[in-house]
């Protein structure tokens, strides 16, 4: 079983998740922030872990990753869905890959619908569900190529075919809360809890008249470059 630290920016209320072989200490981070590159590291050097891959959810809007400055800085890879068309990626993954650190594996799971390059990281008795599944909720579906009724197929027919038991960590939370289970969602889950239908659905989130992220016209065009590249 793979160790898990939860890491949180306030600013944002981002989850970053680092993970890693006992054994091999080989290592993965999943949706690392730029502003907290010194933690990170630190966090790895302190832990003595090997970083072999950082890990995006999807392209966020939110704020810029870290991932570009992780791998100058450790040589990791950075792995993003194919459907990003980032050319910073070093990986461009697709459904049902299994990415590994020892001998754990990390799967990927496709799960359009927040945008159409979202993935879900499915570990040994846990997923990490980034802006697809949130606890109590789900991710916009207003903007970066979102769809609304994508997002309900994937959280339906993907992430709740999984065991009730199943840890969900999601990529943000801003209520204090830091995990939930794939059976407390479906059974309480505001929008698609409690058997809720693919229509009612799509009629939330096209009537939520949400405010756009401050940051997008800066983030996303930073994190297609693994926030590397400077914007003016
Ligand atoms: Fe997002």
């Amino acid at each position: 079983m793979l160790v898990q630290r939860q890491l949180f920016d306030s600013e944002t209320s981002t989850y970053t998740y680092l993970l890693w072989d006992e054994i091999t200490r080989e290592a993965a981070i999943i949706d690392s922030v730029a502003s907290h590159l010194d933690r990170d590291l630190r966090l790895l050097d302190e832990l003595e872990l090997k970083l072999q891959y950082v890990l995006e959810t999807h392209i966020h809007a939110d704020h810029t990753t870290g991932a570009g400055k992780l791998r100058v800085d450790t040589g990791a890879k950075v792995v993003l869905h194919k459907n990003s068309r980032a050319s910073c990626a070093d990986l461009l993954v697709t459904d049902g890959e299994v990415l590994y650190l020892g001998i754990e594996s990390i799967q990927i799971i496709h799960t359009p619908g927040h945008t159409d390059a979202d993935i879900c990281l499915r570990v040994d008795g846990a997923v990490f569900t980034g802006d697809t599944l949130l606890i109590r909720g789900c991710g916009r579906t207003d903007f970066q190529s979102g769809d609304a009724g994508k997002l309900y197929d994937s959280i339906t027919s993907k992430l709740y075919t999984l065991a009730n038991s199943t840890l969900v960590y999601p990529g943000h939370d801003y209520n204090g809360v830091s995990y939930s289970t794939i059976g407390e969602e479906k059974k309480h889950n505001p929008r698609l809890g409690g058997n809720r239908s693919r229509t009612i659905f799509v009629h939330i989130m096209e009537t939520l008249d949400l405010e756009p992220p401050q940051k997008i016209e800066q983030a996303v065009p930073h994190n297609l470059n693994c926030g590397l590249m400077k914007v003016s």
